[in-house]
């Protein structure tokens, strides 16, 4: 029986430049999806895999972030004061218990290895999650929980994977697969951004991670890797040929790629479509211009 999973790293210390000019006083993690920050699908999705301890790597620029985090009386006071019940449950979803939270800085954009690694002594030595909050997972079951019902079977390291075009895998981590047994597959080997030619397959890793404390381990020897950064990939593929296996998990669920402005635009108009206070309005305006787009043709 692999030891539960309480603490999950969340790497937010990246500059957003391919949201600027916005990014330039928001981070990214605070630009909201429908009504709500990026970064809360994350929290959400952790608390649902039952993570207890959320620990924040920052970096200079990010202090929205902690204010976001942060109660806020006045403006409960005030919901409280004009009876609006509904916006108050939806503020106090959002609140945290104390303690809960840590925030940790990367002094130095080294790569997202350095970052979970900055957070290791937050970690100790039990297995822990790392979750990338630009990608945005919406599920029936939640990612990470999935991950954690199959991981309590393997153990080990466990990355979240998905098929993507062969022409895309140089963007991601690539999954060298030994054996295949469907949602959960054995892993061979790992590859950060490979080029098309050396691609294993076109399995990539997804922003969801389980790991041992061992990658915490590997990441001691920094060795930098694709782009000239410490890579997470390759400290997990570090452990490949251990008694402590990695393990590719193909989630049930569609992915977003928040980190772009189209992937964003997509999360946006998906997640709206999902809720039922502006269903029929978006769907309206959606079904018009797609008429006028081809009217126009
Ligand atoms: C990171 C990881 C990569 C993974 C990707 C998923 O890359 O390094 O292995 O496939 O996230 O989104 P990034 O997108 O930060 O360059």
């Amino acid at each position: 029986m692999s030891k539960k999973v309480t603490k999950a790293i969340f790497p937010v210390a990246g500059l957003g430049t391919r949201f600027l000019p916005a990014t330039k006083s928001v981070p990214k993690e605070i630009m909201t999806l429908v009504d709500r920050p990026l970064v809360q699908y994350a929290i959400d999705e952790a608390r649902a895999a039952g993570i207890k301890e959320f620990i924040f790597v920052t970096s200079r620029g990010k202090s929205a972030l902690e204010d976001y985090f942060d109660q806020a009386p006045l403006l409960e006071q005030e919901l409280r004061r004009k009876g609006k019940t509904e916006m108050l449950e939806v503020l106090k979803s959002t609140n945290m218990e104390s303690g809960a939270i840590a925030y940790i800085r990367q002094h130095r954009a080294l790569g997202l290895g350095h970052a979970v690694w900055c957070a290791r002594r937050l970690i100790g030595n039990e297995p822990f999650a790392v979750m990338l909050p630009d990608d945005v997972i919406a599920a029936e079951k939640p990612c990470l929980q999935q991950m954690v019902e199959a991981y309590a079977e393997t153990g080990g390291n466990m990355v979240a994977a998905m098929e993507v075009p062969p022409e895309q895998a140089s963007s991601y981590g690539v999954l060298d697969v030994s054996e295949d047994r469907g949602a959960i597959v054995s892993v061979k080997g790992m590859v950060e951004k490979p080029k098309r030619e050396d691609a294993p397959s076109n399995l990539a890793v997804i922003g969801r991670y389980i790991l041992a404390p061992s990658v915490l381990n590997n990441l001691n020897r920094m060795k930098s890797g694709a782009g000239g950064e410490i890579q997470l990939t390759d400290a997990i593929a570090q452990d490949i040929g251990t008694k402590t296996k990695v393990y590719g998990y193909r989630f049930r669920g569609q992915r977003f790629d928040c980190g772009s402005k189209a992937g964003f635009l997509q999360a946006t108009v998906a997640f709206a479509l999902a809720r039922d206070d502006l269903r029929d309005d978006l769907s309206r305006y959606l079904t018009e211009i797609a008429q006028l787009d081809k009217a126009a043709q």
